[in-house]
């Protein structure tokens, strides 16, 4: 006590001069017996040893308070006061009202560091999916723009606002794979591919916890859901998932991997039963994949209470076992329920071990240490005054949400319109929208910083130009003016309709059995359509819709996903031309929901290809409407033939492939250039019809040709087998260099 006072009494000192140092570093470390610091309060001490000081010093209820987290909201350090004194309390993330000051975060904190025997800090948490206060678009919509670094940009912009705002952590990135758009959270991952999606997962990490995770600006970012989430039968949000070991390997684990090898500190478990267990219990992924064959260090948080849910999952009889079979499984940390206080009952009949709790328990403060928590326990309360929406923010919020755009259709040069057109009818319920904008998961974004299409094109117009704005119908109900709709198309020299679906359609627990366009959308789609006019339509929405009749009928489609604060002005510099077209899909949009799941890296089967006696449907295609990797551009590209040498690969030696790119248009665009392989006979199980291997954005001027050059190492080409062992076999392979996943002729080499 007397030491605190002495402390306390400086400060007041030398806060009388204006000479504080930075209160928010931690001033109350208490000295020991011996008139030391401890181990675990000496930062030139290593993290290891810092953490088995502590955790010696620390009782068992203490260790258990470690384990649970709670959510917390305004005046929560009222309510939560004496669990956290009790040392109840590891950590907190912001739900109900999200919190964007640092204050009630930083109330809660001093009475974990100060008011406790141990002044463990709490480490607080938050879902910054796509950003905070800057809403970037939805991260299906920045993996169409094919630029990892582009992603990692936005998402170091969402570490700056998201820790601001009083955040440690950010339960992100989302990189299930998707291959269900009935599925509402497809929108938070990077769609059906593993390579792109190993990509944007390690790009997103390094965006939030930068080159220091300990920085001021960094936040440890989270691996989710782990794993196989996005396989859900039927496309329903929590449904059981059944995954082969073989697809695991090969589709669903690579992008976790990518994260954690790219520094990940945390790890969230799944709500879904995984083939035939539920994932927060699952010792295979949890501990065998992760930690035994991945060596994982940090710790894994479950998902929303998911830890009580194995008992409706039927594997729990009661919280006890909950518990049990979770901490033994290797959920380090409790998200919200509270199934862990059972396990000090627990120890002491010897069903659990103490061992088992120490290690749950030095994860966690191992991330804490390495977050600099015990240095600096409170954030900055200055920052987040001037921390949102910054003009370098909103700059790259508009070239994300540019390049996030995929042009599914321009039919007699439909797109780009002359900023000379004179009279513009914008119809269509999102016309004007700005909340629909920022899409799901959307933090602390505001519906009145989002820039909508209607502003956006304000913007491009020369002066005597006219802009009608009408929208026809609701999104969803049945209340529509298509009568107004129609007359306000009839006087326009261009028509832009845009569509699509509500924010609040996307997301956690958000799936769809039919993939249209809802409400009476297509009614006024039609009707527009019925003025002879040359349609363009502009789609908001957070999933792959089926839109064949749009397809047929519009002279021009661009997907423009939900892109943030932005996107009005983003989709307007495509829509002018200002920025042309580059994005590809990274997710197959089906001609029917009856297809589903329809992706390009699919197997060949014993039977395929359609006709007699094939995999063929009587009533639709069996492939979709527009293929993983498409996307148009205002000019043409033409490929040339690919070489491949050697043809015959020695083991140990690498491939190159090439091939000429040549714009044969007639204006500058942006062309991504894909590389696929296929292993046309595999021992350990098929490999796909393609696999994407690689790619490269360029950009070439009208006229101008590229030589474009891949380097594919034999590792390149191997696949996991079961057990989680890379093979890469010899035989033979097809390669492609081509302009999406569906396109492109193959050349064959072999692997000696
Ligand atoms: C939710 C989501 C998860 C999120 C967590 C905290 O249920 O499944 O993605 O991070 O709870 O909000």
């Amino acid at each position: 006590m007397k030491r605190t006072l002495f402390l306390l009494g400086t400060l007041f000192a030398m806060n009388a001069f204006g000479a504080a140092p930075d209160i928010y570093h931690k001033g109350w470390i208490d000295l020991n017996k011996n008139g030391m610091k401890d181990v675990y309060e000496d930062s030139t001490q290593p993290v290891e040893k810092r953490v088995d000081d502590l955790l010696k010093q620390m009782t068992l209820d203490e260790k258990i308070g470690q384990l649970h987290q709670n959510t917390y909201d305004v005046g929560a350090e009222k309510i939560y006061k004496d669990e956290i004194e009790r040392g109840d309390m590891g950590s907190f993330f912001g739900g109900g009202l999200i919190i964007e000051t640092p204050i009630h975060r930083n109330a809660l904190q001093r009475i974990a560091v100060e008011n406790t025997r141990l002044g463990i800090p709490l480490i607080f948490g938050h879902d910054a999916i796509h950003g905070f206060r800057t809403i970037f678009p939805i991260p299906l919509g920045q993996a169409c723009a094919w630029e990892p670094e582009l992603f990692e940009r936005t998402q170091r912009i969402s570490a700056r606002e998201t820790s601001a705002g009083g955040n440690d952590w950010t339960f992100s990135p989302m990189v299930d794979l998707g291959r269900d758009p009935r599925w509402g959270r497809i929108a938070e991952g990077f769609g059906e591919d593993p390579y792109l999606g190993c990509l944007y997962a390690a790009a997103n990490v390094r965006g939030f916890q930068g080159t220091n995770v300990a920085d001021p600006e960094s936040v440890v970012a989270c691996m989710k859901h782990f794993v196989g989430y996005g396989a859900a039968e039927g496309g329903r949000d929590y449904n059981t998932t059944e995954i082969s070991e073989f697809t695991l390997r090969n589709f669903y684990l690579p992008q976790f991997k990518a994260g954690i090898d790219a520094g990940a500190w945390t790890v969230m478990s799944a709500f879904n039963c995984l083939s035939g267990f539920p994932a927060s219990a699952n010792r295979h992924v949890l501990n065998d994949i992760l930690r035994d064959e991945w060596h994982f260090q940090g710790f894994v948080v479950s998902d929303y209470q998911a830890v009580e849910q194995l008992i409706p999952h039927g594997v729990a009889a009661d919280a006890n076992e909950a518990a049990r079979i979770a901490i033994k499984a290797g959920v380090d940390m409790e998200m919200v329920s509270s199934n862990y206080e059972t396990l000090p009952q627990q120890i002491q009949g010897g069903k659990v071990s103490q061992a088992t709790v120490d290690e749950a328990v030095r994860r966690i403060l191992r991330v804490k240490f390495i977050k600099g928590l015990f240095e600096k326990p409170y954030t900055d309360t200055t920052r987040y005054k001037d921390a949102y929406l910054r003009p370098d923010a909103l700059v790259l919020a508009e070239e994300a949400a540019a390049k996030s755009c995929v042009l599914l259709k321009n039919e007699g040069d439909a797109l780009p319109i002359s900023k000379r057109a004179k009279k513009i009818a914008l119809i269509g319920p999102l016309g004007d929208a700005r909340a629909e904008m920022l899409g799901c998961w959307a933090s602390r974004g505001r519906p009145q910083d989002a820039v909508s299409l209607a502003t956006g094109i304000r913007g491009k117009l020369a002066a005597g130009s006219k802009l009608t704005v009408t929208p026809g119908c609701n999104i969803t109900n049945n209340t529509a003016d298509i009568k107004g709709a129609v007359s306000a198309a009839k006087e326009a020299d261009v028509v832009v309709l845009a569509l699509g679906e509500p924010r609040d359609w996307s997301g956690e627990s958000k799936s769809r059995t039919h993939l249209g366009v809802p409400g009476r959308q297509m009614e006024l789609f039609r009707a527009i359509v019925a003025t002879g006019k040359p349609v363009i339509v502009v789609l908001f929405n957070g999933r792959p819709l089926t839109i064949p009749e749009i397809d047929t009928n519009a002279a021009a489609i661009l997907e423009a996903w939900q892109g943030g604060v932005e996107a009005g002005n983003g989709v307007a510099d495509v829509l002018f031309g200002d920025t042309g077209p580059s994005g590809r899909l990274t997710i197959s949009f089906p001609y029917d929901v009856g297809q589903i799941p329809i992706y390009y890296n699919h197997y060949n089967t014993g039977r395929p290809g359609i006709g007699e006696y094939k995999g063929n449907y009587v009533d639709a295609p069996i492939t979709p409407l527009y293929p993983f990797g498409y996307g148009l551009t205002y000019t043409k590209f033409d490929y040339g033939k690919v070489q491949v040498s050697p043809s015959r690969l020695n083991p140990g030696g690498t491939l190159t492939a090439t091939a000429q790119v040549k714009n044969t248009g007639d204006r500058a665009g942006t062309e991504v250039v894909q590389l696929y392989i296929r292993d046309i006979a595999a021992t350990a199980g098929p490999r796909p019809v393609r696999e994407l291997k690689g790619f490269k954005k360029i950009h070439l001027n009208p006229g101008e040709s590229k030589k474009v050059t891949f380097t594919l190492s034999m590792h390149d080409l191997g696949y996991f087998d079961p057990a989680g062992h890379w093979l890469v076999e010899p035989g033979k392979f097809q390669l492609w260099i081509c302009k999406d996943s569906a396109s492109g002729k193959p050349v064959d080499f072999e692997l000696q």
